[in-house]
This record gives C-alpha cells, structure tokens and sequence, in this order.
C-alpha cells in the first residue's frame, strides 16, 4: 500500500514539537474549539459560517436527507465575491495589500484591497459585456498574475462557475474540460514568465478551439502578459485591457444561494477521464476561512502569507484565492519557478516582503535539501512564524530540514491533509495547540471525523488501512459535473455511508494519523495527481503502441515518478526504430496529449506484460521493476515466466 516515502520506517518517530509559550498565548485557534465541535458539530459550523458576511441569513445548517449528497447552509444568500473584497472595503480596510505581485521577470505590483475589488468590478461588468450570466461556465488557462484571481472572482461575482485549468496542460486537456463544462468564455494570456522565458498559452487555447471543436466558445479574453506574437480570430477573440479598461467600476453584487455552484476543477481519478470536481459557495467558503485562519494561525492585520500553489490547483483556489481573501490578508504572489533566475528567487522573496506564513509541498522542500542549505541561508528567513506543507507525504527528515533550515528552530510546522474533493484541510494540527511529530498530518480538525478502517470496512484503531471520512463536512464535493454516478460509485460504495478518500493511512498509539499514499492508480508525482489509465490512454493512441502499463516508482525528490511499460504493434516495430527512439517520441507524445507534467520519466519497450488469469495487469510486479527490486510472488500470472522475459530484456541494458 505504502508508496516507500520511508514513513513507514518511522512510526514510532518520538521527536515532538510543542509550540512556545509565546506561540500560544497569540494564538489564533484555542483549544475549547475541539470542544466546542464535539458538544455540536452542526453548531460548531454554523457559528463559523456566521463569520461571512450573508445578504440572507441562513436557518438551517445541513440537510443530508439525500445522502451523499448534502447541502449546507441551504437557505441562505451570500456573494463569495463580495465576502472577499466589498466587505473588508466597506469595512475600512480598503488600503491593506492584498496582494504583492512579484513577476518572475522583476515586475512588481501591489494592489490594495479596494484596487483588488475596483479591478474585479471592472472586470466583471466586462464579463457581463460578453453575455456572462449567471450559471454559464468560464474556463481560465492564465500564468500566476494578479488577473488570474480578478477573473476568478469576477466570474463568481457574476454567480457564473470559473473551471481554472492549470498553464501546463496541452490544448487537447484543455478542449476536453472545455467541452466537459461547455464553457461559454475562455480567458487566458499571450503567454507568462516561466524559467526566465516567456511560455506561450494562446497558441494550445487556439488548437483547442480548432475547427469548431468547442462549439459552446463564444469569447475568448486575452490578457498581454508574454508580449509575445499571437494568432486572433476576429469577432472572437477580445483583448483584456479593451473590454476591462473601459468598463465601469461601480458593480453592485447580487446574492446568490449558498448551494449556488462557485466552481470545477478537473482532476485526475481512477479511469482515463478526468472528473471536474463541483464545489459550492457558502459550505466552501466557510470551512476555506476557517481553515485558513486557524491552521495558519493568521493574523490579518500584520501577517504576510505566501502559498506557493499555482490557481490552477486546489490549494491556489482555497489557500491563494478564497481563504487568503476571505480574511483579509496580505499576500505575495508571485509568477515563475523557484530556479528562474536562480535557487534563490524564494528566500529573496520571503526576505522582500517579511513574509511570515509560508505554504509550499514537500517535493520543493527536498529538491531544496538536496541543492543546500547555503541557498536559504543567504536570505534573512527571520520573518518566518508558520509553515505549512501539503499535497504528499513528508518525510521526516524533509520535515526536520523544513523547521530547522527554513523555519530557524522555532516555527510550527503545520503538514495538512486534504483534497480537490475535500475542498479544504481537513487533517492537520493547529499550530498553538499540537505538539507536532515530524511526517505526521496528526488529526482531524474540530467538525471533522475521519476513520481508518481495514478491507472490510471495520474502524482501525491501531495500524494501517483505508482512511475515510465518517460525516458530512461543509466544503465537500457536490459532486462530479455531470456524472451523478460517477460521484456515488467513486468515493461512496466501498464503505456504506463512509466517504473513501482513496488514501492509505495509519493511526499510531497516540492517535495521530500518517497518510502513506494513494491506494488506487492514481500517482502523486511533485505533489501533482496523475491518473495511470489516463496516460495508458494517451501511450495507446499512439499507432507504434499496442499496449501501455504505467506505474507510479518512488523517486527521491519528486516522490513518485511516472514509469511506463509499452509493447509495439508487431507491424510499427521496424517504423519505430530503437528503443531509445521510441521512448523520445513516446514521452514528446505524452506531452501533448495531456501536458508537459505527465511525462514519463522512463518508457521501457517489453514484449509482454504481466496480467493475471482474468487479464487485469499487476501493476505491483511492474513497480518492483521501476524501483529496481527483487520481483514479488508472480505465482497468480497466467504466465509466470513473463516477468523473467521483462526483466531479462532489462539486464540486457534495452532500458530507455
Ligand atoms: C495527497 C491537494 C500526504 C493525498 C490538496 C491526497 C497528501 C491527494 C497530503 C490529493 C498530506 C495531500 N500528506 N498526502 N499532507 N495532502 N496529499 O486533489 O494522496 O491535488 O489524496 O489535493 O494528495 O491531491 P489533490
């Protein structure tokens, strides 16, 4: 089950971390919050979804009558938007940051809050211009610049539901969440700064819109970012500063239900079609905030926090965008890749802008261990109080690196568990009251109930097994954009009434919780989710390819990587030329197909793959393979020999 991240060397890792005195005596979360969510869970949730600001107020608090499918908050009338910027504005905290941009080019902006809101009204009435309304969908493809945030949240000001697809998919990813969502509007950018060069995004929107194959398009808003040459298509294709510029500031937000839909995200699953994963308003934002505040620890007034998630995932949306906002902090953007122009772009940032909250995943954090501590140590890192980590494992050696080197010793680390699905953390400690153990994500926040539970379903208290999550949570799925099945069949029929979060985990004798790694075919590779059946799809559309394996190998910095077993159609083996050939193309097709992030790291040409007496592929043999171990029990192939070919053909030095 384990993905070998070492975790499991390490359950009974006895190093703990209490917060100081000083931490707790400023701490935001307190510990009568566990309290308070075991008397009333509903209460506990209610009271936090009061924190927003609600044009309706809402009497009832969750209804799951409908089981699995829940609603929250049900009767009430809020606007995200306007949760996040009119209310700090009416508020009189209209001249905060809200955010610092740092342009991975040098380019710098700030905007304050009242800039932020004056710029997302603009921009909505430009969207509404174009013929949004309410409940059409806009698909965003844009770099980390500041208009990314401004049109997800004038979208959703509109009460239309954003599906921001991440700069690093290829045009076909991006055609089928166009056409998954029938998106109405697209907007994007010429291009952004990425590795001191300016990566092009118009020309894959322009593939994807190829010869009418999204006929639900009908604008297309195009951000200068890049300054780099593009194609247009008149009538179409619009320029930002054209249809924003000239717009109104003044824009009135109208309230919307709180089970409105406020957004879809694709994300990879079990099977070759990626799901988009539907979230909703008053339930998200309410367990987005917080969760913000009280993991974070976030101190609104004074704190700088960085996240260093792109919006194109998950935690851009909560922990970049929703969250941050929502409770009116400061926060640094910023663009590019930590090398550009060199390892040190991060802690020059953090020492710029006295950043004082820092969310990054565990894959940065060893590739920067592995590079040295002299890079980090150049920086003034003084600012630093909370450290946050998501999106894998963390080993604890990477942990101890991350608060000894980054955090000098004396910031909490929080290591917090959660999901697209999820919407928002929900395993973590708080950093004012858990004493924390290196590798450990450690518990359930207050309001929510999480079990571990063995094959057949029964609770664990101590051990491995599945880790599921026991009641309804306000920021939960709602489930899978068009696909009421899918949704059911997918994370609610192992476990009767249990969501399966697809996890394994194990529970020590405190009680903490240590998330080893995904138990079906999905890969984690840089903290990125890889579906195996969806680049098997992509290997298989290739004419050189009869059959693909993909598996996901333990890789020291990246956590996993993707490794791929392919067999040649017999009639393209001599077209194919040498297996070193093959594996360039192979990986160069991958790369278009789904973008540049599921590439494989290794393709290797075999002639067999090994399958069981009813055909499925075990895939577990193929990982011993990848990570170069002694193959396991081969007794239930239908052809033990097959691995003895595979791997002979290996030792012969036909690698990649
Ligand atoms: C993994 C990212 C261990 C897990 C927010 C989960 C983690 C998947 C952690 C979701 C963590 C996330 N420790 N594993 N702290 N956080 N994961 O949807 O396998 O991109 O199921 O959401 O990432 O990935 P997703």
């Amino acid at each position: 089950m384990s993905k070998g991240t070492g975790i499991e060397n390490l359950q009974h890792e006895t190093r703990r971390f209490p917060p100081s005195a000083e931490f707790i005596a400023q701490a935001i979360a307190k510990p009568e919050l566990y309290q308070q969510a075991q008397t009333d869970r509903l209460d506990f949730w209610a009271n936090q979804a009061r924190e927003l600001y609600w044009h309706k107020p809402f009497t009832k608090t969750l209804d799951y009558s409908n089981a699995p499918f829940a609603t929250w908050f049900e009767d009430g009338e809020l606007n995200v938007s306007y949760n996040t910027l009119d209310r700090h504005v009416l508020a009189g905290r209209g001249e905060r940051i809200a955010i610092y941009f740092e342009g991975e080019n040098g380019d710098t902006r700030t905007y304050t809050y009242a800039e932020l809101l004056a710029e997302v009204k603009k921009t909505a009435n430009a969207f509404a211009s174009l013929g949004l309304v309410s409940g059409d969908r806009v698909a965003i493809y844009m770099p980390m610049v500041p208009e990314a945030v401004i049109a997800m949240l004038a979208t959703v000001r509109l009460g239309a539901i954003h599906s921001v697809i991440f700069g690093g998919f290829s045009a076909e990813s991006l055609r089928n969440r166009i056409n998954d969502a029938e998106a109405e509007l697209i907007i994007t950018a010429d291009g952004g700064y990425r590795k001191g060069k300016v990566s092009a995004l118009k020309p894959a929107v322009d593939e994807a819109l190829a010869d009418d194959s999204c006929p639900s398009v009908k604008n297309v808003v195009v951000l200068k970012r890049g300054g780099n040459q593009v194609g247009w298509v008149q009538g179409r294709d619009h320029w930002w500063s054209d249809v924003v510029d000239s717009a109104s500031s003044e824009h009135e937000a109208e309230s919307f239900g709180a089970e409105h839909p406020l957004f879809i995200l694709y994300t990879s699953g079990t099977t070759g079609k990626p799901k988009g994963i539907l979230h909703t308003s008053g339930g998200y934002l309410t367990q987005a905030v917080f969760t913000h505040k009280n993991v974070f620890d976030v101190h609104p007034e004074k704190d700088v926090y960085w996240c260093t998630a792109d919006v194109g995932w998950i935690t851009g949306h909560t922990y970049v965008v929703y969250g941050p906002l929502a409770n009116g902090v400061s926060q640094v953007i910023y663009e590019g890749t930590p090398d550009s122009p060199d390892w040190g772009r991060w802690w020059q940032i953090i020492e710029k802008y006295k950043v004082s909250i820092f969310y990054t995943a565990p894959t940065a954090i060893r590739t920067f261990m592995k590079l040295g501590r002299e890079i980090p140590d150049k920086s003034d890192l003084t600012s630093l109080r909370v450290l946050g980590s998501v999106g894998e494992p963390i080993n604890p050696e990477a942990w101890i690196w991350y608060r000894d080197v980054i955090g000098g010793n004396s910031c909490p680390i929080v290591d917090t568990w959660w999901q697209t699905e999820t919407g928002a953390i929900m395993i973590s400690p708080l950093p004012g009251i858990t004493s924390t153990k290196p590798g450990s994500a450690q518990v359930a926040l207050p309001g929510i109930s999480i079990g571990i539970v063995d094959e057949e379903g029964k609770k664990v208290t101590s051990g491995g097994g599945y880790l599921t999550i026991n009641e309804p949570w306000p920021s939960m799925l709602r489930g899978i954009w068009g696909d009421p099945e899918r949704f059911q069949k997918t994370y609610w029929s192992q476990y009767p009434g249990l969501y399966f979060a697809g996890d394994g985990a194990r529970i020590d004798d405190d009680g903490d919780v240590w998330i080893l790694g995904r138990v079906d075919d999905v890969m984690n590779v840089s903290g990125h989710r890889l579906s195996t059946a969806e680049i098997e799809s992509a290997l298989v559309s290739h004419p050189f390819v009869a059959e693909a394996a993909v598996v996901g190998a333990t890789d020291e910095t990246t956590g996993q990587a993707i490794v791929a077993f392919v067999i040649l159609r017999a009639d393209q083996v001599a077209a194919a030329g040498s297996d070193s050939d093959v594996s360039k193309l192979l990986r160069d097709h991958v790369a278009k197909e789904i973008g540049p992030i599921a590439k494989p790291r290794q393709i290797m040409v075999v002639s067999e793959l090994p399958k069981t007496r009813s055909g499925k592929i075990m895939r577990r043999l193929l990982r011993d393979v990848a990570e170069d171990r002694p193959i396991g029990d081969v007794t239930t192939l239908a052809d033990t020999t097959v691995m003895d070919v595979i791997t002979g053909k290996l030792a012969a030095g036909a690698t990649d």
